[in-house]
């Protein structure tokens, strides 16, 4: 049995999978975000380990003694910044922490190279500015950094004692050679770091080492191998089957991303495109990010009164689609195309006759534009697609779910289990990569829950309405 464990931001999830890759047994153990600051966001490392150790716990015993390999997933981009003894330095900064916008501003001016190289623009979410940040800001701590680990890696270190990363993970760094899938010296020294304070990159279904004796007496599973797993968003990918060239998913959870896997490395450095490194050898994948998704829903309908997002959509169904409400789900800034931490979120369009109804359906369209801004962004880079999986909490609605095919002119197709994700694809990883099978024999595409077409009349509908909703906000932004 192979254990898969996902760091995510507000839980940590635990999935035993067995030889036929069935989902054994799962856990989980909430996480909490601290934002001290406004734009700031922090975990503290030590909070991740308990909550992993202790969804690792409450897996039956018998279950955890007949683990084989481990394989972890977690959220991307943090920072966590460790002095000699291994011990955090701060609390790490998070993928969702917009304080570095200023220094993304100088790094791009300073160091116009550094696209060619990441073959991604410099965001906020990403770990060098936070780095740059923290050497103009905390220069003391900047000067005591040991190591800088990624959230998942940092779990790696205490249980197996190495500083190991993989290549999905380490894209979002701004560090890697995307292409050549190895660190950059030249991008690395932009940030007034050295390559020994990296961990070493390894492919995903690598083995990077074992866990420590004292650790498998902890958690009561033996001295297994520790595959290098994936990035959340690759390792997602993997668990939904993902994997093939033009295989593609969207994740709504607070946030929506957009994933196509490609046979090359397919950079668009314009338009806040993620060109990274799958979690497979000699693939890559492009990511669309929008930062408010399933969350913009919900924060729609809880200002409009409705007693629960699920009301809300219903509401919104009864009400079907108008011409004029428009809104930018930008709540949180934007990645994809805008890279604009300043953008704001806006509804248009309203007269005395409008109801919350037609609110929640404005927002409904919003992301679904949203996403189909980001699709633009991809296709000009040539990421193409067929279908789309949809992963994630966001896919409760299939209401939306039309309206998102009918934007994007793509079918989506639902699938069972669809929630385990990337916890799933890191035990699919150490299956491979302790066993030496090939992924596409142990991560076969789920059962299929149901699938929907776009409709010509609303893909008529929707295409012109998108050109209005792209226009509001590049005839207001100059106001943000
Ligand atoms: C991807 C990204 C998020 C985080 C949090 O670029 O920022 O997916 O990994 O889940």
């Amino acid at each position: 049995m192979y254990l898969g464990l996902d760091l995510g931001t507000s839980s940590v999830k635990v999935i035993v999978i067995d030889e036929d890759g069935m989902t054994v047994a799962q856990s989980s153990c909430s996480l909490s975000i601290s934002r001290p600051h406004p734009l700031w966001s922090e975990q503290n490392p030590d909070d991740w380990l308990r909550a992993a150790e202790e969804s690792i716990l409450s897996i039956p015993k018998e279950i955890r003694q007949n683990i084989q390999g481990i394989g972890l997933s977690g959220q991307m981009h943090g920072a966590v910044l460790l002095d000699k003894k291994n011990r955090p330095l701060r609390p790490a900064i998070l993928w969702n922490d917009g304080r570095s916008f200023k220094e993304c501003r100088e790094i791009e001016l300073n160091n116009p190279q550094l696209r060619s190289i990441t073959g991604n623009q410099v965001m906020p979410g990403f770990t060098a500015p936070k780095i740059t940040w923290l050497e103009k800001h905390e220069p003391k701590i900047f000067s005591l950094i040991h190591k800088i680990l990624l959230p998942k890696d940092y779990l790696r270190l205490i249980w197996s004692g190495e500083y190991a990363t993989d290549t999905s993970d380490a894209s979002g760094t701004l560090w890697l050679d995307v292409e050549k899938r190895i660190w950059s010296e030249a991008a690395i020294n932009i940030s007034k770091l050295s390559i020994e304070q990296l961990p070493k990159v390894f492919e995903g279904h690598e083995i990077t080492g074992s866990i420590s004796q004292t650790t498998a007496q902890r958690l009561g599973i033996p001295q297994v191998p520790i595959v290098a797993g994936a990035g959340d968003q690759a390792a997602g990918a993997i668990g939904a089957s993902v994997i093939k060239p033009n295989d593609a998913s969207l994740v709504l959870g607070t946030s929506g991303v957009l994933f196509i896997v490609t046979e090359g490395f397919l950079p668009n450095t314009k338009e806040g495109v993620h060109a990274f490194c799958h979690a497979l050898p000699n693939k890559w994948h492009q990511m669309a990010v929008i930062l408010s998704a399933a969350s913009a829903i919900d924060w729609v309908a809880n200002l409009t009164g409705f007693i629960s997002p699920e009301e809300a959509y219903r509401a919104a169904e009864r009400k079907g689609t108008s011409d004029d409400v428009m809104f930018l789900p930008y709540l949180n800034g934007e990645r994809t195309p805008h890279n604009d931490p300043h953008a704001k979120a806006m509804l248009h369009g309203l007269q005395a006759t409008t109801d919350k109804s037609a609110i929640v359906h404005a927002a409904l369209e919003g992301v679904a534009f949203a996403l189909t801004d980001g699709y633009e962004a991809l296709k000009k880079a040539g990421g193409l697609c067929e279908s789309i999986s949809v992963i994630g909490g966001g896919s409760r609605s299939l209401y939306w779910g039309k309206i998102i095919a009918n934007c994007l002119d793509k079918t989506l197709i639902y699938r069972n289990e669809a929630d385990t994700g990337p916890a799933k694809g890191a035990a699919c990883l150490a299956f491979s990569g302790v066993r030496g099978n090939n992924i596409e024999s142990i991560s076969k595409p789920l059962p299929i829950k149901q699938v929907i077409e776009p409709e010509k009349n609303y893909t008529e509908f929707y295409a012109q309405k998108f050109q209005r909703w792209q226009s509001l906000y590049q005839e207001t932004k100059h106001f943000n």
